[in-house]
């Protein structure tokens, strides 16, 4: 989603304002511009497509200044033109906003009724020309944004400069995130920590209804009633902005190889060394008195809860319901006594996430929330957080911080089985011994990467693929069909083996791969017969298996690939490495864009 960053500095902004909506470009863009201030006059620069084409046209068409804005766009409103790029501006004021206005139409014909005429097909616009009109009525530059923040209604994190003022930033934020960046002497604004790591690690960030003016040397927050608030400044880790490729060609390839280590990190979190016993302080949830879980979250986070619903019903014996964030509270399901509601999202700022979370409030016992960065959205409103220790998770697919999430909803599934003593602890102490030895088992499976660069060679001729599990092996299929089609741009769906001779088969043939994710445990029998019905149609099919399983298919596959043997519970960990190798290999295949694929944005903060 858009990216936002200010800077009130001492040097020139715009090369301060590039660099650092580089950083932001993972969040997904398709324009990007800059506005700064200069001996008083405002001016901007804007660019369709890629950072590069805005960096070659401030070569030719310099910004200086020391006070400026910048925006990375993912289009909403309004195709991806240089018209519509951000910063949006009135005669005196520079506007960029992460988010979608809602009641933009409303203002629009209202300003429209007064001779305004605007430029774009925006919903951000009217921001900038409502400040416009405040400003010409005599308000002070603050005073007329916080009169059109009051007006507007929708998601939003905004940043506003103004013609005239090289020391002022005013910012607001209700729902995207927005945080302050403390300087010597400078002040900064960002949508996150990341963007703004090179230049201070002291930040503070805006609670929703926050609004704030910015100075080089002061920052005056208001909260959504108009009182003075007092918010922390932060030391952010280093480790938590850290963003380079390490030497790999992708952020993805990169991460995709530090599952063992992340996995370790959860471990050691989580598992008291030497102890068989799971520690997650702060829970405070005795699991023998819940009745219910809910369970909701988007794409990948939404394939890991789906993933733990089979575990918390077989192994902790709690009924669970489970929807995607984007339908949940648009059912109105009902939350009663004795429900536990857990959400999970590795940005911690999905709009559809949150709003599902919000739901529950005042209606579940609890709300646990299960994200990638302790200061998002989503950990702020849950009674309890466990987090993911993945690190910045930089490629737009999903890899890392979806393993991190099995594995600890897998210790949050354990921990419930031991309240709820449908499993010994013998058996726990079972499943925890095989989590530990599981790095080193993923690091055979990453060993593995050449094979599946060959199959993914011929995968990437595919015009459709199929993905089949059962049992967990039935998200996992879900989770291999659109890490491939998210970043391959090939057709891909995930499947429940049984389910194939109801529709699916239809679609086989001799040109569609079919990749049958089944280790060789209680159910794989029965997904052998799948296979089989697969084969017997010419389908060209790919199985992910142990030796033995490999070994039972007999026959007819077209390629294997073969996992180590692994504890059955732990299998979809596990297998998430193949399912993420061959998606990889087959987008740089295709030569696609991996880290930034078209049309995605790593962080879905608008509905
Ligand atoms: C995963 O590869 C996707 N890019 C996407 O489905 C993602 O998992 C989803 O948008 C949820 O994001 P979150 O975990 O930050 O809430």
């Amino acid at each position: 989603m858009c990216g936002i960053i200010g800077v009130l500095g001492d040097h020139e902004a715009a090369p301060v304002l590039v660099e650092a909506l580089k950083r932001l470009e993972y969040r997904g863009y398709d324009s990007a511009g800059i506005a700064t201030v200069n001996h008083g006059v405002l001016d901007r620069r804007r660019a369709v497509g890629k950072l590069v084409n805005l960096s070659d046209k401030l070569v030719h068409e310099p910004l200086a200044g020391k006070a400026g804005i910048g925006h990375t766009r993912w289009a909403t409103h309004g195709a991806p033109t240089e018209g519509n790029a951000h910063p949006h501006r009135g005669r005196t004021v520079a506007v960029v906003h992460n988010g979608i206005i809602e009641n933009y139409r409303d203002l629009k014909d209202e300003l429209k009724g007064q001779g305004v005429t605007f430029e774009t097909e925006t919903d951000t616009e009217i921001v900038a020309l409502l400040t416009q009109r405040y400003m010409d009525e005599g308000l002070s530059p603050v005073d007329a944004a916080y009169r059109t923040i009051d007006r507007l209604s929708g998601a939003f994190a905004l940043a506003f400069l103004f013609d005239g003022e090289e020391d002022l930033i005013v910012i607001a934020r209700m729902g995207p995130p927005l945080a302050i960046g403390h300087g010597d002497g400078e002040m900064y604004v960002g949508s996150d920590a990341v963007a703004l790591a090179p230049l201070t690690d002291r930040i503070t960030y805006l609670e929703d209804g926050d609004r704030a003016v910015v100075t080089r040397t002061s920052v005056e927050i208001r909260d959504a009633n108009g009182d003075l608030a007092n918010r922390e400044i932060r030391l952010v880790r280093a480790e938590a902005t850290r963003v380079d490729k390490a030497g790999y060609r992708h952020f993805m390839a990169k991460e995709i190889d530090e599952q063992p280590t992340v996995i370790s990190e959860v471990i050691n979190a989580y598992v008291p060394a030497g102890a068989d016993a799971i520690e997650m302080p702060g829970i405070d949830v005795d699991f023998a008195k819940v009745d219910r879980l809910v369970m909701s979250a988007c794409g990948t986070a939404f394939n890991a809860c789906l993933t733990a619903k089979y575990w918390f019903e077989k192994l902790a014996r709690i009924p669970v319901e489970i929807d995607v964030a984007s339908e949940f509270r648009y059912r109105e399901p009902p939350v009663v006594d004795g429900t536990v509601a857990l959400f999970v999202s590795q940005s911690g700022e999905t709009a559809d996430t949150l709003a599902a979370l919000r739901y529950c409030e005042g209606k579940a016992d609890r709300i646990l929330g299960i994200v990638n960065v302790p200061e998002s959205s989503i950990a702020r409103e849950s009674s309890a957080v466990l987090e993911l220790h993945a690190g910045p998770e930089i490629g737009v697919a999903s890899t890392k911080a979806f393993t991190a999430q099995l594995t600890v909803l897998l210790l949050l599934a354990l921990k419930a089985a031991g309240d709820r003593g449908t499993l010994s602890a013998d058996q726990i102490a079972d499943r925890l011994a095989a989590l530990r030895g599981l790095p080193a088992v993923m690091n055979t499976a990453l060993d593995l990467g050449e094979t599946v660069e060959r199959i993914a060679m011929a995968v990437s001729e595919a015009r459709d693929v199929l993905f089949l599990g059962r049992g967990t092996m039935y998200p996992l299929a879900m989770e291999g069909a659109l890490k491939l089609k998210e970043i391959s741009y090939i057709h891909a769906e995930g499947y429940a083996s049984g389910e194939l001779k109801h529709g699916p088969i239809a679609l086989i043939d001799t040109n569609v791969p079919v990749v049958v994710l089944a280790p060789d445990d209680d159910l794989f029998d029965k997904t052998m017969s799948n296979l089989q019905e697969v084969i017997a149609r010419g389908g060209k099919v790919i199985l992910i298996s142990d030796e033995r399983g490999i070994g039972r298919a007999g026959d007819g596959l077209w390629h294997a690939i073969p996992m180590p043997k692994v504890h059955a519970d732990l299998a979809p960990i596990l297998y998430a490495v193949p399912a993420q190798q061959l998606a990889y290999h087959t987008a740089v295949a295709k030569g696609t864009d991996v880290d930034q694929p078209r049309n995605l944005a790593k962080s879905v903060t608008v509905e």
